[in-house]
């Protein structure tokens, strides 16, 4: 399904790409979970198949079709996403990780259902910090020259700049690129338009304006292959 107008700079390649919101479960019916519909990691992948790559999508909670010509895992937890990403990354030449892991899981987990007490009282939940998978992306650096790109949402607030913020993280994670969403008013999620800007770690700042999910795809593609080993 390439198209004409679409530039073969990622033929030969494989590429990871992990979509959607992890959950993670306090019981067999209940989960703590992170907001993503997956449609941006989806629209990268049928992009770089597009580019002639060789595509893995990591999938957690979509409810989209696998899209043609793309490999898919689907998985729950943080924990499957990480070992599914990290499984998948081993040969790869670039990761991106445009799912939403959910950062925290319950300390412990019912195997039967939680019920409600009648004096109106409800349970205390202790919490853990999942593993960083980007962060860990970044540091193992699986296959020599392998290109590994973040998203960040960001909202900002009054002591904090959006751009600020996501320079901080492009930096704390140690990946190449950072795609930065300003997600103030929940305006991106589940919907067909994205806005962003790609920051690098060798410097460069890329606006991309309101369009499609498939216009951003295509536009962090051409970084990722610019910065690709030859
Ligand atoms: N990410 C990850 N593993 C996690 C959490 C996040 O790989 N456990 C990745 C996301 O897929 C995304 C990037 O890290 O590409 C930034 O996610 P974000 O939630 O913005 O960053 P956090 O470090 O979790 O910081 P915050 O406290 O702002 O949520
Ligand atoms: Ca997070």
């Amino acid at each position: 399904q390439a198209g004409v107008q679409d530039p073969a700079d990622l033929a030969g390649r494989h590429v990871v790409v992990s979509a959607g919101g992890t959950r993670e479960y306090l019981d067999p019916v209940r989960f703590l979970g992170n907001r993503s519909s997956g449609l941006q990691g989806y629209a990268l992948a049928r992009a770089a198949v597009a580019r002639g790559a060789r595509v893995t999508l990591v999938a957690a909670n979509t409810a989209l079709a696998d899209p043609a010509g793309v490999t898919v895992r689907r998985v729950e937890t943080t924990a499957q996403l990480r070992e599914a990403v990290l499984a998948a990354a081993a040969g790869a030449d670039a990761v991106v990780m445009a799912a939403a892991p959910a950062d925290f899981r319950p300390a412990s987990a019912s195997n039967t259902k939680i019920k409600k007490s009648e004096d109106g009282s409800a349970p205390a939940l202790e919490l853990v910090q999942n593993p960083d998978i980007l962060r860990e992306l970044a540091a193992e650096r699986l296959r020599a020259g392998q290109v590994v790109v973040g998203f960040a949402a960001e909202t900002g607030d009054a002591q904090h700049d959006v751009l600020d913020l996501a320079r901080a993280k492009l930096a704390r994670k140690g990946c190449d690129l950072l795609v930065l969403n300003d997600v103030s008013g929940g305006a991106v999620f589940g919907s067909p338009d994205n806005e962003a800007v790609i920051l690098a770690a060798d410097g460069d700042t890329t606006s991309v304006p309101r369009g499609s999910k498939s216009v951003l795809a295509h536009r962090i593609w051409d970084q990722v292959a610019s910065r690709l080993p030859r």
